[in-house]
């Protein structure tokens, strides 16, 4: 038999879905199985963007620009500049979601075995993303204690060689939901000034930051121009993921060229998508009004269910639809397959993501797990109720105490 390749048996498979095989297997004993594990959103697609794509009239389904149609870069121009962006159509290459901005952004940037420095917990694709590119990935720990604030900039210092070329965000951060502040902002970019590096910032969730806080971007500082690359995505502020449209934002022009030849080896994003993503742009701000409060909502009753419950502990996030909380388990993984295992609570189960895979560190995030609020109210506490049971009968259960850290609402 052909062999399969070094680099595709040691590609890293997915920790949000490494447990489908359970919850299917929980599913065919006819239990009601609540997803908590996975970032697919109930939220309805904005009606704009849908009616967009309904009946549209075209006799060829043909390839657009590499760089993306020319209207929709302008629609993206005009939705980025109301952020104040101060960006042109000449600095947004449109993608098959953030995914294909990631991986390009690590190929025009970097070369094999160069490093980029992620604070971790990560969004666990990057783990993929940096091993299809050949990159390295250089953990910077967050913590939970103070809900996964930016680590202290000498703990990026401490880690910059020869070797490093980027320092990469994710604002607001999935998993943590953690929303940088400006002053952070502000000590990155002196960071990525001081030693000349790249700054990547995944902004899938800019549109979900709650209880008033601002979002600031990289785009925002001045200086940075050379350095800043944002991957976006409509998967999330749309409730779109479907659609599979991202797109790649800098103002560097030597990065924009690069990146154009990595575009136009994989021809063109959608056409359709294209369509959709150009209409998403007039969706009405009632609509954000109205998810910001579901989620706000959703996340006020996940987080207070789970700091009620003995022994977790779970940090109020700022923004995105993730939290991660700590376990009295000592190891999230065997809890999770457990509770889709060998669990019920008149006939419902919880599927999660254990966090340990939102971390490169050994060892780290083992009894943290990470949930995602993308469950209406009644869902969502029909799984708390779950849940609590769950650690009630747990035979893997830690005693409580000394985990405890504190409680906010
Ligand atoms: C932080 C983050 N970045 C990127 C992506 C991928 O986005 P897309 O669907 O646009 O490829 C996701 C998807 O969940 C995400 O959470």
């Amino acid at each position: 038999m052909p062999q399969i390749s070094n680099k595709g048996k040691l590609m890293p498979a997915s920790p949000i879905r490494k447990l489908t095989p359970f919850a299917e297997g929980a599913k065919q004993q006819g239990k009601k199985v609540y997803h908590l594990n996975i970032g697919q959103p109930d939220i309805e697609t904005p009606e704009v963007m849908l009616n967009a794509i309904k009946n549209i009239d075209f006799k060829v389904w043909a390839y657009t620009q590499s760089e993306g149609t020319l209207s929709y870069r302008k629609k993206l121009v005009e939705y980025y500049n109301r952020a104040n962006y101060n960006v042109t159509v000449d600095d947004i290459l449109v993608t098959t979601g953030a995914s294909e901005a990631i991986t390009i952004a690590m190929q025009t940037c970097l070369d094999s075995d160069d490093e980029v420095i992620i604070p971790e917990p990560f969004y666990a694709n990057y783990n993929a993303f940096a091993w299809m590119s050949s990159v390295k990935i250089k953990p910077v720990l967050s913590h939970i204690e103070n809900g996964f604030a930016l680590p202290p900039i000498s703990e990026f210092e401490k880690l910059i060689t020869t070797k490093t070329r980027a320092i990469f965000i994710c604002n607001p951060n999935n998993p943590t939901g953690y929303l940088y502040s400006y002053e952070e902002m502000v000590e990155l970019k002196n960071l990525c000034l001081k030693y000349d590096l790249y700054l990547f910032a995944d902004e899938a969730y800019r549109e979900f930051c709650y209880d008033g806080s601002k979002f600031y971007s990289p785009m925002h500082l001045d200086g940075l121009d050379e350095h800043v690359i944002v991957f976006d995505s409509v998967s999330k502020r749309y409730s779109a993921c479907g659609a599979r449209l991202g797109c790649f934002i800098t103002k560097n022009r030597k990065v924009i060229e690069t990146a154009l030849k990595f575009a136009q080896a994989r021809l063109s994003p959608g056409m359709v998508a294209q369509l959709a993503g150009e209409a998403a742009v007039d969706t009405p701000q009632s609509y954000f009004d109205n998810v910001n409060k579901e989620y706000t909502e959703r996340r006020n009753m996940l987080v207070s269910s789970l700091n009620k419950m003995e022994g977790v502990y779970c940090p109020n996030p700022g923004g995105a639809f993730y939290v991660v909380a700590k376990f009295p388990v000592d190891d999230c993984e065997a809890f999770c397959q457990w509770m889709l295992e060998e669990f019920d609570y008149d006939n419902q189960t919880v599927m999660m993501a254990p966090a340990a895979g939102f971390y490169s560190s050994e060892d780290a995030g083992r009894d943290e797990i990470r949930l995602a609020y993308v469950l209406n109210k009644e869902d969502l506490a029909n799984a708390m109720i779950c849940l609590e049971k769950a650690l009630k009968e747990y035979p893997g259960r830690k005693t409580v105490g000394s985990l405890q850290i504190g409680v906010e609402s």
